[in-house]
């Protein structure tokens, strides 16, 4: 595997593009493919079966692309398929989960919040991470039914979606919780509004830089880290309609390629 191959990455929808701007951000010369399974999304609501489907053909679309590393920028694509991915493929792969164990290590009221889908909350993953890192604190688990749906229309800054943060953050704040945790990659476009609903003792924590520092170290340690300084290669691939991915990635429209495909 050559090094100027691209880094494939995927999710169920726009979501994973925060996790896309802290990679690029970290890894500027870094050929990249995004997949956004739009068409399929939210994978939050699906089954174990299905979410693993989905990400094996992801997965197999980005590796017929050539990619030499695979991002799953997916939480719940992560907490219910990364084990047979990784079985299923030899090249590195990488993926997100509920940053659970920074935010037990760091509370002082042993009380945090995560807000993440159904589909990563009832996975066997969370579970095991929760019994390892998490035993003697209070975890408020919150399913952020609707907010995917409305990312992915691109109603970010709507009465409607606040709305549902004052319902889904209530209980935490009610809670006691001093750390936040997003499960979820699409998320991270959240931030600002929960900025505004959250007391300021409440710390938000999202796993975007982390997995990006993983990615590089994983690429070093492969020997696969694009080490040229040339202008990459940016490519975004939707089954659904440009417009959403278009919006977020606005800053960065000048450098990349953003299409609809079939997949
Ligand atoms: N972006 C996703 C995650 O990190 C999936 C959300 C969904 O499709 O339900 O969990």
């Amino acid at each position: 595997m050559s090094q100027t191959n691209p880094i494939g990455l995927f999710d169920s929808g726009v979501g994973g593009t925060s996790i896309w701007k802290e990679i690029h951000a970290l890894l500027p010369h870094e050929n990249t493919i995004y997949l956004a399974d739009s068409k399929h999304a939210p994978y939050g609501n699906k089954t174990a079966e299905e979410i693993i489907e989905l990400s094996i053909k992801n997965t197999e679309y980005l590796l017929n692309k050539n990619c030499k590393i695979i991002v799953v920028a997916c939480n719940t694509a992560t907490t219910n398929a990364i084990d047979i991915l990784r079985k299923k493929y030899d090249i590195p792969i990488i993926g997100i989960e509920p940053a659970i164990k920074p935010a037990a290590l760091k509370t002082k009221t042993k009380s945090i919040g995560i807000l993440a889908t159904k589909g990563t909350l009832s996975s066997a993953l969370f579970h095991n991470t929760a019994a390892e890192f998490a035993q003697d604190i209070n975890i408020v688990e919150i399913i952020g039914e609707g907010l995917v749906p409305l990312i992915e229309q691109g109603k970010i800054h709507t009465p409607e979606l606040t709305e549902l943060l004052f319902k889904y953050t209530a209980p935490m704040i009610e809670a006691s919780i001093d750390h936040l945790v997003l499960g979820c990659s699409h998320y991270p476009y959240l931030i600002p509004k929960l900025l505004t609903i959250l007391p300021d003792n409440i710390t938000i924590i999202d796993s975007g830089a982390a997995v990006a520092r993983q990615t590089k170290s994983v690429l070093e340690t492969n020997g696969i880290l694009n080490t040229t300084e040339e202008k990459p290669t940016l490519e975004f691939l939707t089954n659904s309609d440009t417009k959403t991915l278009k919006m977020l990635l606005v800053a960065y429209a000048q450098s990349i390629s953003c299409k609809k495909v079939d997949f």
